[in-house]
């Protein structure tokens, strides 16, 4: 019977074919022979995923070839055929084989673009060209039967535009020494070449980012069959499978995605930056970029531009320049950069001759420095100053501990810095006398430069005002205990030093510093945190301090004061009787188990101290470091969250915080690791991954009996969403004494709050709304990394502390940060 059944359907399909074949002798993937592609014909590749025919990018009017997806609502082109050269009328030009190349005819026939290969001439006419489901079109011979088998004449991977797509490659050919490169559109509607390309450094194994194919501003770092050095966050990279390719004649990297069902691609972007894009649900979502700065991207803002990272728009003009091309810059085309707004005495001859009228220089301070000076041995700015108006093509110099740089011709490269940036240098620009920089007032731009200047002067008199009065108490309280500012306690060093009879009983140790225990006069409690390599001056660090000291909420630890005296930066606190949830949760065997009630209020009262962080406070606080270890427990068991504010503290470099975090990579959200924005949502994911060990009474990272990863939050979900023994997943410890319903509504919130789109996990508000049961919760999907975990358990070890992240955690630190843990790793092994 089911036999009959497959044969019918066999010959169904059989018959099909037939069909198609009879009515039309061409595949509807395929342009072979006679056939042409004009006006709104399209290829559509077998399984539907592509489409080959012409589109106008954006607004423009003008046609380009090209290949996009079929199923993306939004026009997201991969690939361009005549980048260069457009066509107006798309109805009269024509793609087509011709003399065994693909070639595309304008209006008048004339051939505008090709595949440019030297045919022989045995099979010229049996060419075809095949758009395949993977987005690669390909040219092959296709007079014999078995078409497939056939080496490609011409591939569309071998000829990237901007998009590198999953199963194509960027080659260096060994022979011939050519690369190919993927070359970002020049702005968002027109493809020709930009200025930005990605293109593969064999010797060292790596992709770098070149500006006009000269300037290289990034690397990915060598390859070491995992990642690229330099890309740290690769190793949680759950999308993508690189492989890289050596063989006689080329060596390339190319990639799958582990779930082929994935939309995604890389694209040298006309930022600058290469970034990686995923297709989720309605839109495109950037996974991760390099470089991660706007303005880290060389020469972005063209010349006489200047690139500032705490502005928007990036781009600015020098003063005394203007937009080389308004329309360029509305594209966000900056490349063009500025001109000037009024040429340069020395330009013209016949200011020359008039007296007094030389160029002039502006100042321009905390500037980064275009590269490749001329350096001039001189003695005094003054000369460095002469040598430069000597000679017409200098446009600027700076001068730096008796060292003269000029720089000639167009200006590249320049930043604008924040005022607190150590490497910032000031840079004097060369401008006509007559410019309207120097007339102060006689214009807006004048005028603004003016008041900018007159508020500068008002706020370093203030400034200056602020710092005597700080000195003064400083003066006061170095030695008296109690020098008050606002609410905090300025403690002397010496006092904290009696306080924890000079550090002797330590609590713990975080990635921030060491905490210890000690007793005020008042014979209160108090846990004083040591930090370590705070990189602030004293004022930031006050400023922070007492911002830190402004929060105050019962699930929060409450700053009772600090102690900054040179190096010497230290936190106190509230000493909290319990101590961390951490040592409740991992080490019950000593402590009292914490009864079901007891973790149910103990998640609801961390969700409010968070709720309270992300949007009660006056500025919004990310915590970054949710986990058990930072909930400390007061003598009635209300959790109050730890540490907050100190990664704003320390500073949220992203190596450092990589560095910190060593020990908690568990809770850690994606975005974290991938390289993008932060926002509340990432305490969101950290608190969802410390519900489920708030459950289990386990790390999640734990390895259970056989040596084999079975992790935790995988199984919750599981049963969550499939169903199954929802008590089964409770702490052993509580011998399912517990509230099903409840149970299951802190597995659903859990589930929610670690999806890997933030945008889906819940606010802390909702969470706090649905542990106090005024809001239902659905049920949740399974968070897609999770899903991958059960999959390929071994080849993911993201939320392990896997050998090789530690390892690179103990490169990366430095020695400020030399800890008892990295000191005890070498302790366990004196061998090394
Ligand atoms: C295709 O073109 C060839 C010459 O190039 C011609 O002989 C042949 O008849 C054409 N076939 C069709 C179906 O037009
Ligand atoms: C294709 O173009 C023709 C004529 O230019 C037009 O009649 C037809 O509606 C178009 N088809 C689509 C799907 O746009
Ligand atoms: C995609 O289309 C949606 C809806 O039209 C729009 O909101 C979104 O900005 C588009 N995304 C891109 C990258 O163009
Ligand atoms: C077609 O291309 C040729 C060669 O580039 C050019 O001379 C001609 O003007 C173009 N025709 C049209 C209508 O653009
Ligand atoms: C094609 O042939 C010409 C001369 O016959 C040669 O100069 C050119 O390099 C060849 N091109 C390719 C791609 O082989
Ligand atoms: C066609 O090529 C495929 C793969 O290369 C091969 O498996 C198959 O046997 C070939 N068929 C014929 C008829 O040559
Ligand atoms: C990754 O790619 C390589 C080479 O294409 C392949 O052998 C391997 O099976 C892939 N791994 C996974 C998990 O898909
Ligand atoms: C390398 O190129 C030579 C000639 O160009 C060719 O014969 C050989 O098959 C190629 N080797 C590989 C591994 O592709
Ligand atoms: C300036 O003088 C030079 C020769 O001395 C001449 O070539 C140039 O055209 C003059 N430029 C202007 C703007 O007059
Ligand atoms: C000005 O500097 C440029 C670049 O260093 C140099 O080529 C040129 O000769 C100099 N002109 C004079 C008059 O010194």
């Amino acid at each position: 019977m089911i036999l009959t059944n497959h044969y019918y359907t066999m010959i169904h399909l059989v018959l099909i074919c037939l069909c198609i074949e009879s009515f039309s002798s061409l595949a509807a993937d395929t342009i072979s022979g006679n056939q042409t592609l004009s006006g709104n014909q399209t290829v559509v590749s077998s399984g539907g995923k592509f489409e080959l025919g012409f589109f106008t990018p954006g607004a423009s009017s003008k046609y380009y070839i090209g290949i996009w997806y079929k199923k993306v609502r939004n026009e997201t082109v991969v690939w361009v055929a005549n980048r260069e050269t457009p066509i107006l009328d798309s109805n009269s030009a024509q793609l087509k084989i011709l003399d065994g190349n693909l070639v595309l005819l304008n209006e008048s026939r004339a051939i505008i673009w090709s595949t440019d290969l030297n045919s022989t001439s045995s099979s010229k006419s049996s060419v075809v060209a095949v758009l395949g489901d993977d987005g690669n079109l390909v040219l092959r011979d296709g007079s014999g039967s078995n078409s497939t088998s056939v080496e490609p004449l011409w591939e569309s991977f071998d000829n990237p535009s901007d998009t590198w797509l999953p199963g194509g490659r960027l080659a260096y050919d060994k022979r011939t020494g050519k690369k190919q490169r993927l070359i970002s559109w020049k702005n968002t509607e027109d493809p020709a070449p930009g200025l930005f390309s990605l293109e593969l450094d064999p010797k060292r194994k790596q992709y770098i980012i070149k500006w006009n194919k000269r300037e290289q501003y990034w690397k990915s770092g060598a390859w070491n069959e995992h990642i690229f050095s330099d890309v740290p966050e690769m190793r949680l990279n759950y999308i993508y499978n690189f492989t890289y390719i050596d063989t006689a004649n080329e060596s390339y990297f190319t990639y799958s995605l582990y779930n082929p069902s994935d939309i995604s691609r890389f694209i040298m972007d006309v930022s600058g930056q290469i970034k990686q894009l995923s297709w989720v649900s309605t839109d495109w979502i950037l996974f991760w970029s390099q470089p991660r700065q706007q303005c880290g991207v060389y020469a972005y803002c063209g010349a006489f531009g200047s690139c500032n990272q705490n502005s928007l728009p990036f781009c600015n003009c020098l003063p005394g320049f203007k937009h080389k091309s308004e329309s360029d810059w509305v594209l966000k085309d900056y490349s063009g950069g500025c001109v000037r707004e009024i040429d340069l005495q020395c330009e013209n001859n016949r200011s020359r001759s008039s007296y007094g009228r030389e160029d002039k220089f502006l100042m321009q301070p905390y500037m980064s420095l275009p590269l490749h000076p001329q350096s001039v041995a001189v003695g005094s700015i003054g000369e460095c100053k002469s040598s430069c108006l000597r000679n017409c093509s200098c446009t600027a110099y700076a001068y730096d501990e008796n060292s003269c740089s000029l720089w000639n011709g167009e200006l590249l490269n320049l930043q604008q810095l924040a005022q607190g940036d150590g490497n910032g240098r000031t840079i004097y620009i060369r401008l006509s006398a007559s410019s309207s920089v120097f007339s102060g007032g006689k214009n807006n731009r004048g005028a603004v430069i003016g008041a900018s200047l007159g508020s500068a002067v008002a706020v370093l008199a203030l400034l200056a005002i602020v710092m005597a009065v700080m000195w003064r108490r400083r003066g006061k309280s170095v030695g008296s205990s109690n020098g008050v500012e606002g609410s905090l306690v300025a403690f002397g060093y010496k006092d904290l030093q009696n306080a924890t009879k000079n550090f002797l009983d330590k609590l713990g140790e975080g990635g921030f510093g060491s905490v210890f225990r000690g007793t005020l006069p008042d014979s209160s409690a108090i846990a004083v945190k040591k930090l370590e390599s705070i990189g602030q001056g004293e004022k930031q660090f006050r400023t922070e301090v007492s911002t830190i000291g402004t929060i105050q909420h019962m699930n929060l630890v409450r700053l009772r004061g600090f102690c900054s005296e040179g190096n010497k930066k230290l936190l106190v606190y509230d000493y909290m009787d319990k101590g961390s949830l951490a040592s409740h949760l991992f080490h019950a065997n000593e402590l009292k188990v914490l009864e079901w009630k007891m973790r149910y209020e103990i998640a609801l009262g961390i969700a409010r101290g968070l709720l309270y962080l992300h949007e009660k406070c006056r500025d919004c606080i990310i915590h970054c470091d949710i986990k058990p270890e930072n909930i400390l427990l007061d003598s009635e068991f209300c959790p109050k969250v730890a540490d907050f504010g100190l990664a704003k503290l320390v500073g949220r470099d992203f190596s450092r915080v990589l560095t910190t975090m060593r020990g908690t990579r568990g809770y850690l959200a994606p975005e974290w690791i991938l390289g993008v924005a932060i926002t509340a949502k990432a305490d969101v994911y950290s608190y969802g991954m410390m519900l489920f060990e708030l459950i289990s009474g386990r790390r999640n990272s734990e390895n259970s009996e056989e040596g084999r990863v079975k992790y935790f939050p995988s199984l919750a979900a599981r049963v969550t969403v499939d169903g199954g023994d929802i008590l089964g997943l409770l702490d052993a410890a509580l011998d399912r004494n517990a509230d099903v319903e409840e149970v299951l509504k802190i597995c659903k919130v859990a589930c929610w709050c670690i999806q890997d789109e933030e945008d889906i996990r819940p606010s802390m508000g909702q969470v706090v709304q649905i542990l106090e049961g005024l809001m239902d919760v659905n049920t949740p999907p399974i968070p897609r990394s999770l899903q991958l975990f059960v999959e390929s358990q071994e080849r993911i070890v993201f939320f392990t502390d896997s050998t090789s992240a530690s390892q690179s955690s103990q490169t990366k630190s430095n020695n400020s940060s030399t800890s008892s843990r990295s000191n005890s790793r070498t302790a366990t092994s004196p061998t090394d």
